[in-house]
């Protein structure tokens, strides 16, 4: 009875004749079994009950339960160790830099220097939608104004390629813009419908000002706008990731927005981190850690900002932020980007922060913001993401706790910041590196202080997380921050990881 087993009639003789009921109890109990206990139950759980008589009442159990894993706060997903399969010592550093600005900013910020940039970025992004099949060869927009009379015709559909202006909704819901190239503009209009389709997905998101699209349509009978069929983005097909060879197989770890020097910074929590790099074996696997910007606070940086400082010297939280990321393992490479916050230009590209800053470092590279480079072979594309506040405020369907979806609308156009003038201080550089010239592997921005892992179309995006403390401004925004979350990315395999230390 007290293993919750009826003894038969059958057995009752059987089991009184036993030295001690104790062993077969705890043998019955353990093997789950219930109900009536009848001869062969019996002497199936006699076959395992000990002989001996029994000291200790703690048997162990027949089967060996199936383990589960505990559950993880911020219910982020389990991973798997056996997809991090290499030790990161084992492997040397393997870092190329492809797109860096510092010292390579020449832009006097003149008017034709940012003539040159859009036309630049016109040129470039034209060059990959034309790697789609548009429906016609695009003409530039002074003949398609020539032509108007003609292309009013629907069997005269035109494709013109060009930057986007002032886009807005009107109030019937259609989205309303202009597209200019060297040559001219011209007024368009893109209708709100019921069909659905990749159109009402931009109807309904709205574009970026200065977004390079394509557009085919016909001239209305006034001659005055054209009625928008499709829009074009350059192509993006299922996007194959590089790998880092096998026997190359480490990880790289990204976090950004330490905001170090505030009194919200996280310390209790970048010491847990410290530990946990000392003594996991998952972090025995980083080879990398990817810091993308504000690994400081700044000084200076918004009005009554030294209320909220903790270390008020910008050099202090310099040379504080180097001792702390000394205290990583010395198999941890650092690669520290500047952000909004950082002692640079805040026009990007960024540079890399000053040398007179850089003193207090034994295993960091400084380099821009943002930074296209390769681990073994592997994309990485790193930009702290001022920008989001832009894709806010243009696009419906990007909101502050939504990041990622900002992120999206970057690949989609093959730019980090398409909008001059908004909240992103762009250089008007000769060439615009900010267009997304290589798909990269990975994708990684900060700033917002969320956290995000998805793969979209065949790239990791990685939003990073902070490492500061709800603010007050952000809670007069009402805006909770996720920080603390160390994500890892294996360079051979692509699994991802995401460690919280709160
Ligand atoms: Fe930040
Ligand atoms: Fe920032």
């Amino acid at each position: 009875m007290a293993a919750g087993l009826l003894p038969g009639r059958s057995v009752r003789e059987r089991l009184l004749a036993l030295p001690s009921i104790d062993a077969f109890i705890e043998v019955a109990k353990a093997s789950g079994k219930t109900g009536v206990l009848d001869e062969a139950m019996l002497d199936e759980l006699l076959a395992v009950t000990p002989t001996t008589p029994v000291v200790a009442r703690t048997i162990a159990p027949i089967a060996e339960p199936d383990p589960k894993p505990a559950p993880r706060k911020h219910d982020l997903a389990h991973y798997n160790l056996s997809d991090f399969p290499m030790q990161a010592k084992d492997v040397d550093a393997e870092i190329s830099v492809h797109f860096d600005i510092t010292g390579k900013s020449v832009t006097e910020g003149k008017k034709e220097d940012i003539q040159s940039f859009f036309n630049d970025r016109l040129k470039q992004v034209k060059r990959l939608i034309l790697d789609r099949n548009l429906p016609n060869r695009p003409i530039a927009v002074n003949e398609a104004l020539r032509r108007k009379r003609q292309l009013v015709d629907r069997d005269n559909q035109f494709t013109i390629i060009g930057l986007v202006n002032e886009p807005k909704t009107t109030k019937n819901g259609h989205l309303m813009f202009t597209i200019e190239d060297s040559t001219g503009e011209v007024r368009c209009l893109l209708s709100q419908r019921d069909e659905g389709g990749p159109n009402q997905q931009i109807v309904h998101a709205g574009l970026m000002d200065d977004d390079v699209i394509g557009v085919s349509g016909n001239f209305n009978q006034s001659g005055e706008l054209i009625y928008v069929d499709d829009i074009h983005f350059p192509p993006l097909n299922k996007h194959q990731r590089r790998r880092a060879g096998e026997d190359q197989a480490v990880s790289a770890a990204f976090i950004s927005d330490l905001h170090l020097g505030s009194k919200t910074f996280l310390a209790p929590q970048w010491e847990k981190m410290i530990q946990w790099f000392h003594t996991d074996p998952l972090a025995q696997t980083v080879r990398y850690l990817v810091i993308s910007g504000d690994g400081v606070d700044g000084v200076g940086i918004y009005p009554g900002q030294d209320k909220h400082l903790d270390i008020t010297d910008l050099f202090n939280q310099y040379s504080k932020l180097g001792q702390m990321l000394q205290e990583l393992p010395d198999w941890v490479e650092v690669l520290l980007l500047p952000g909004n916050h950082d002692a640079v230009r805040p026009a990007e590209p960024q540079p890399a922060i000053d040398p007179e800053l850089q003193t207090d470092y034994n295993n960091t590279l400084f380099v821009g913001n943002p930074c296209d480079f390769s681990l073994h072979g592997v994309r990485v594309l790193s930009y702290h993401g001022v920008s989001i506040m832009d894709f806010v405020s243009s696009l419906r369907t990007v909101t502050f706790e939504t990041p990622e979806a900002a992120m999206r609308a970057m690949i989609d156009r093959r730019h980090l910041a398409p909008s001059w003038g908004g909240k992103t201080p762009l250089s008007p550089e000769p060439e615009d590196r900010l267009v997304i010239q290589e798909i990269p592997d990975i994708f990684v921005t900060g700033h917002v202080h969320g956290h995000h892992i998805e793969n979209y179309k065949g790239v990791n995006l990685v939003h990073s997380s902070t490492w500061q403390d709800q603010t007050d401004y952000q809670r007069m925004l009402g805006f909770q921050p996720k920080p603390c979350i160390l994500t890892i990315v294996n360079l051979h395999t692509h699994a991802t990881a995401a460690i919280p230390f709160v």
